[in-house]
């Protein structure tokens, strides 16, 4: 048994977050516990991303701070793992001397085995391959939330869209056994969970890797049909393969929740054809379209991009135009960022930082009004929010939770004996909002 403290610090995507959970889950299962902060710490783990080059910035920031730690105690273990861990395994390890293990996304399932390879030979353990077959079935896993849980369906992704370092970092798409992905979610089940966010690069292209007999529309479907968790979610969809079908699965699919994220990167064809993004505009309309006229009370996010090469100011009025004509509910708004490897990196065109900046604080400001208008028209109805935990900042009988539409709502509960929401679903009407939280009053709970 290993009784030492371990502290995970993780950046980038919800599939992050989960692999993140895997290396806890292993790190406790041979004996390790969860240090209360990094000074404690007996091993230290980055789990990185790299998809925009800020966040790389900060990584190797953290990393200096870390060798510093070790130089004070040497028998620290230092690990970098995820995307850039990936992308810059060689980089790593000749700039930061006091790295133990590198290792990538597809190694998160080893991370017991690297642990002990390094501990007999104390040097330096690289394991990068992000060709390996994708199995996390079984792996022990230690979620950070009793009542939300993330699935990963499927790993990697084909796209290729130009600006893009995931298919990179993480490979091929590849999809988890349906039976795989129906056992856990009974496991959750019977310990409790509410909801589960089921996690790929790309969902829609679930089973298009020949492992499995299902695609995205019969998994969503057995699963939902399973009655076993209320609140079904998934991320992400990509618009080219988001059909009516779809649609309609959601629509019908009691307990899959009314949110679907489209990432749009751009509203301009141009911008959205040297992305390598396989939709146009039209397309991208007709969807939203039916999302409308079949699922009216959905949400609908997004992802959108500015000043990626070559994009005009003709092109960015555009992707203005669109945010103001669909009425997105909240979106993650980036400035383009070259990254190494990817085909947009090589175009001309590049846009200066200032421009970039201009650009995402116009689009930033008027999205932020469409989310409060669309925050408003909720304003005196009622909504069920699974409550999820009570709130830090707030007062103290203050709990916080989410509407099946992925809105963050807070809520007093003035009644001192039977206060423990958390975990249960309740009825709340909304009396208050700014852009990003709702303000409700308990209306009722549901169980
Ligand atoms: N598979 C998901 C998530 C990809 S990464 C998808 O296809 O949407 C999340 C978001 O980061 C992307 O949607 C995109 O908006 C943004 N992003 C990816 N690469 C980027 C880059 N080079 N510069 C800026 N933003 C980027
Ligand atoms: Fe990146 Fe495009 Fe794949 Fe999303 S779909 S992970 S943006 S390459
Ligand atoms: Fe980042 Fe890798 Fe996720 S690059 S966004 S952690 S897939």
């Amino acid at each position: 048994m290993f009784k030492l403290k371990y502290y995970i610090k993780t950046f980038g995507c919800q599939m992050n977050v989960n692999d993140s959970e895997f290396i806890a889950g292993q790190l406790e299962n041979i004996g390790c516990t969860a240090a209360l902060n990094i000074d404690e710490a007996n091993i230290i783990i980055l789990n990185t991303c790299c998809v925009r080059r800020k966040v790389e910035h900060k990584i190797y920031s953290m990393a200096g701070k870390i060798s510093l730690l070790k130089k004070e105690n040497p028998e620290i273990i230092f690990g970098i793992c995820g995307c850039l861990a990936q992308k810059e395994k060689s980089f790593i390890k000749e700039k930061i001397p006091a790295i133990d293990l590198i290792f990538g996304p597809s190694q998160v399932a080893s991370i017991d085995v690297l642990l002990k390879k390094y501990l007999d030979s104390k040097k330096t353990i690289i394991h990068c391959n992000n060709k390996k077959i994708f199995k996390i079935n079984n792996t022990p896993i230690k979620h950070k939330s009793d009542l939300v849980a993330y699935i990963q369906i499927m790993k990697g992704c084909n796209n290729f869209c130009s600006y893009c370092i995931v298919p990179y970092t993480r490979g091929a798409e590849e999809s988890r056994p349906v039976e795989e992905i129906l056992a856990e979610i009974k496991n959750l089940s019977q310990e409790n969970y509410k909801e589960i966010l089921l996690l790929g690069q790309n969902v829609n292209s679930y089973g298009n890797d020949g492992n499995s007999d299902n695609n995205f529309l019969s998994l969503l479907t057995k699963i939902n049909n399973t009655g076993l968790i209320k609140r079904i979610r998934f991320t992400t969809s990509h618009p080219k393969d988001f059909n009516l079908d779809l649609i309609k699965v959601i629509k019908n699919g009691e307990n899959i929740c009314e949110h679907i994220h489209l990432p749009l990167q751009s509203g301009s064809d141009r911008m959205l054809y040297r992305m390598n993004r396989k939709y146009t505009m039209s397309q991208y309309y007709q969807i939203i379209n039916h999302i409308k006229s079949n699922i009216p009370e959905a949400s609908i996010t997004t992802d959108a991009m500015v000043g990626f090469p070559g994009e005009t100011e003709e092109d960015f009025t555009n992707t203005i135009e669109a945010f103001k004509k669909i009425r997105f509910d909240s979106a993650y708004t980036f400035i383009y960022s070259n990254r190494d490897y990817t085909l947009s990196s090589l175009f001309e065109n590049q846009i200066p930082l200032n421009i970039k900046k201009e650009r995402l604080w116009k689009l930033m400001e008027i999205q932020k009004a469409i989310s409060l208008q669309k925050n408003q028209e909720m304003i005196n109805n009622n909504y069920e929010i699974l409550v999820e935990n009570k709130s830090k900042k707030g007062l103290k009988n203050q709990y916080w939770g989410r509407t099946r539409t992925n809105k963050t709502a807070v809520f007093y509960h003035r009644d001192e004996k039977n206060n423990n929401l958390i975990g249960k679903f309740v009825i709340i009407k909304i009396i208050n909002t700014d852009s990003y939280t709702l303000y409700g009053e308990l209306i009722d709970v549901k169980q």
